[in-house]
């Protein structure tokens, strides 16, 4: 039995998803069953899936709102992920978490590796560093996985939101100094499933335990991800808007934002044998989907 947090997220909702398709039995939890800031929920809802792994989708996701709503930020990033990861270490099973390129401070200039030091630039990405650092104190069986500009048709992401704007304007300004991958929410959910499937076949093994990168192949831009949106929405016959490359400065947000988040995801790929494919592999699929809603 896998217990799926966060259902109601981009990721969540993949891997309810997949997990349904697969047959797989699964009990995925969401607000208000399941919640980071009443934390005697997890308990509950540990005690009520009886897990043999737990895959926590859930977490405070927004960047900018986490600069003044630090208390939930930390809840749900780092002291309430630390509970999941206790409530799996004393049933001795294995707990998969998602944190996120936004521990790096994305001066590095290369795709980052696991080892690198982090330096989060923001309350975000320094909740998710804390609960990073606080799983891997607790938990044999831990799995990380880091990833990054998660996109989906379900919720709200860059993707939805370029295509709602280019609804309405004929010119977008997108920033185009700040590079990385993106990653579909599906995709990140197939990786986590085959990592479990692993882990089903060999038994756990103390090599599997820690960091892992796992974003789309290939790297981008912000603005070369809306350029790529609207390339796949205008084959769907849909009136391309204008997408104009501007800096950072020109875009001013609470929270700076890494410049280069790319992450090197060699090591996934060496101890699980999983790769994501190319970003732009998926994305025509999921701008499909998102022109339909
Ligand atoms: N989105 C990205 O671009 C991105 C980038 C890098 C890393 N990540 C990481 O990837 C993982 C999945 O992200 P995502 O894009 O799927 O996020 P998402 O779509 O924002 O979903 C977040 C989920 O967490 C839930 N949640 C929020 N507050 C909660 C609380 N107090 N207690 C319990 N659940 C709560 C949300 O529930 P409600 O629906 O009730 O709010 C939702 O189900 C996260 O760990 C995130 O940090 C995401």
């Amino acid at each position: 039995m896998i217990l799926v947090t966060g259902a109601s997220g981009q990721l969540g909702d993949a891997l309810s998803r997949r997990l349904t398709a697969r047959d797989t039995p699964f009990t995925a939890v969401q607000r208000p069953a399941f919640d980071f800031e009443k934390p005697e929920t997890l308990t509950t809802s540990f005690e009520d899936a009886r897990p043999t792994l737990v895959i926590n989708a859930a977490a405070y996701t927004a960047v900018d709102k986490a600069e003044t709503d630090q208390a939930a930020a930390k809840a749900c990033n780092h002291t309430g992920p630390l509970a999941l990861a206790k409530l799996c270490e004393a049933a001795d099973i294995p707990f998969i978490h998602v944190s996120t390129d936004y521990v790096f401070d994305g001066d590095k200039g290369a795709p980052y590796l696991e080892s690198d030091p982090t330096g989060p630039t923001g309350v975000y990405g320094a909740t998710k560093r804390d609960g990073e650092e606080a799983i891997l104190a607790t938990s044999a069986k831990a799995i990380i996985l880091r990833t990054a500009w998660v996109y989906s048709a379900h919720g709200k992401n860059f993707a939805r939101t370029m295509i709602n704007a280019g609804r309405k304007m004929p010119v977008l300004r997108v920033v185009a100094d700040q590079h990385g991958t993106p990653t579909a929410a599906g995709d990140l959910a197939d990786a986590i499933l085959a990592i479990a499937d692993k882990i089903e076949a060999t038994g756990w093994q103390a090599a599997y335990r820690g960091i892992y990168h796992a974003t789309g192949s290939g790297e981008t831009t912000w603005h070369g991800f809306a350029t790529a949106i609207f390339e796949n929405a205008a084959k769907l016959g849909y009136p391309a808007p204008e997408v104009q490359p501007i800096s950072t400065a020109d875009w001013p947000t609470p929270t700076r934002r890494p410049s280069d988040s790319r992450l090197d995801c060699t090591k996934l790929k060496q101890v699980f044998g999983v790769s994501l494919p190319e970003w732009r592999a998926t994305l025509p699929l999921i701008v499909s989907d998102l022109m339909d809603t």
